[in-house]
């Protein structure tokens, strides 16, 4: 009998193409996500609007039904409600396709005193550990079992509040105890907070459904615990890092872009890296920007942080632009451990770049082009830096392992192609 072959999807992109029109931001996934967990903090219905299209937000969707949580979900209206009996327990196949699903930890620990979530493992950016959550809610006073590859939580007498001083600023860290504390007894402050504006967004979802929090977006959060959370309806806020994304392509192709629903007040500091270079994003409206630059573009030096500083999640995309600067520019990952896995695919295009791998540098020399070559996309945002190379490169550029681009960018062929881009999606054998 013949065995079925799994079927690879890949792209396949002709570059050089001057891309011009309008292009809609969609929400934000990494906000998404979290908004999406605090649904198991309620009895009552959560409604999410703006949220992205996306294998990871149908993944969470996935894990949440699982959980007790019914769903329906039409033209970025999410609604959800915990209206099933509780099974706060989280399966590998899920978990295994998606980190984010730790997220549901903190919040199934508070309400139910119980969680059984299957340990998040690496990826090829990092080891992803998850030790910070894991000592956070010890100091809440959950009974924490790591066994068989799960992570169990217990707290009969529920979670207490404390004080969580983060040794390193972690993103979903700071969500997992954000949620938590918000049904604990007593006050929580958690120090050293990630001060993301998805960690804002979350923040004003669970303020809206009655909690008690104060301080998101800074340094020490805190969070006063209340008996019971109510329904409320949202708007995930505008994915900055697919907006960075366009910026840079459209920089790269022709600056002709109309970037719509861009969150200039959360690109900053990306921007002021882009000035830097020769590059600057010019409000066209309150909600639209275009995308100006010099003809010769400068080096810099880019070092990713945590927010408000450079994001890690652009550094990829950041690479490929500085490939065309004059001169030699420099960039250090200080986030992940292993997040140059895209460099080799671009010196298969034709870059020019030497990592130190100790140290985490990337040194980029300039090239006049990029050529297109058969390249596989590493993980999420790297795919997104490897889709603006071949739409830059000269020749046809096929980029193998489209699926890490279909969690992180909603609709983006047809993004892509209604900007005049020539990209095809074919399936080949594994
Ligand atoms: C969030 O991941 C984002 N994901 C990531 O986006 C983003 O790259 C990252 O923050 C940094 O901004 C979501 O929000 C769903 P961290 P997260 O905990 O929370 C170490 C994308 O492409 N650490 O802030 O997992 C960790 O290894 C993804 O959308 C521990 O050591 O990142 C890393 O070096 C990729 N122990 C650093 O802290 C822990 O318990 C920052 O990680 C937790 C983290």
């Amino acid at each position: 009998m013949q065995e079925t072959k799994e079927l690879k999807e890949i792209f396949i992109i002709e570059g050089g193409i001057p891309l011009e029109g309008k292009v809609q931001i969609s929400g934000a996934k990494n906000s998404a996500l979290p908004n999406m967990v605090a649904s198991i903090l309620t009895d009552e219905p959560v409604i999410l609007e703006n949220v992205p299209d996306l294998l990871d937000t149908r993944n969470m969707i996935e894990i949440l039904n699982k959980i007790g949580i019914s769903s329906h979900f039409e033209d970025g209206k999410l609604s959800l409600v915990f209206n099933k009996a509780p099974n706060p327990e989280t399966d590998y196949k899920l978990v295994q396709k998606m980190r984010a699903s730790i997220l549901v930890l903190g919040a199934l620990t508070a309400r139910f005193g119980y969680a059984k979530v299957y340990m998040p493992g690496g990826c090829s950016i990092g080891y992803r550990p998850v030790d910070l959550h894991i000592n956070a809610l010890e100091k809440m006073g959950a009974k924490i079992e790591i066994d068989h590859g799960y992570i169990t939580a217990k707290a009969p007498n529920g979670l207490k509040g404390t004080i969580i001083d983060f040794p390193k600023k972690t993103v979903t860290g700071t969500e997992n105890i954000m949620m938590a504390a918000t049904l604990a007894k007593g006050k929580t402050v958690i120090k050293n907070a990630a001060k993301e504006p998805e960690v804002v967004d979350l923040a004003n979802l669970l303020i809206k459904m009655g909690a008690k929090i104060s301080g998101a977006g800074t340094d020490t959060i805190i969070i006063e615990g209340v008996n019971k959370l109510q329904s409320a309806r949202h708007t995930i806020i505008p994915d900055r890092i697919e907006a960075g994304t366009f910026v840079i392509l459209s920089a790269l192709t022709g600056g002709r872009i109309y970037i719509e629903n861009y969150p200039k007040k959360y690109l900053t500091y990306f921007e002021k890296t882009l000035e830097e270079i020769g590059i600057s994003v010019v409000p066209v409206n309150n909600k639209t920007v275009i995308v100006r630059r010099e003809r010769d573009l400068k080096p810099t030096y880019v070092e990713t942080r945590e927010y408000p500083y450079f994001p890690t999640d652009l550094q990829a995309q950041m690479m490929v632009l500085l490939c065309f600067a004059n001169g030699v520019s420099k960039i250090k990952e200080n986030i992940f451990e292993n997040r140059f896995m895209h460099v080799p695919e671009l010196k298969r295009m034709g870059a020019k770049i030497d990592v130190d791998t100790k140290n985490q540098i990337a040194t980029i020399n300039k090239i006049d082009k990029l050529q297109g070559a058969i390249v596989k996309a590493t993980d999420l945002r790297a795919s997104a830096a490897m889709v603006i190379a071949g739409l830059v490169a000269e020749g046809t550029t096929v980029i193998e392992d489209i699926y890490h681009l279909r969690r992180g960018y909603e609709n983006i062929e047809s993004k892509l192609k209604n900007l005049g881009a020539k990209i095809k999606t074919e399936y080949k054998e594994n």
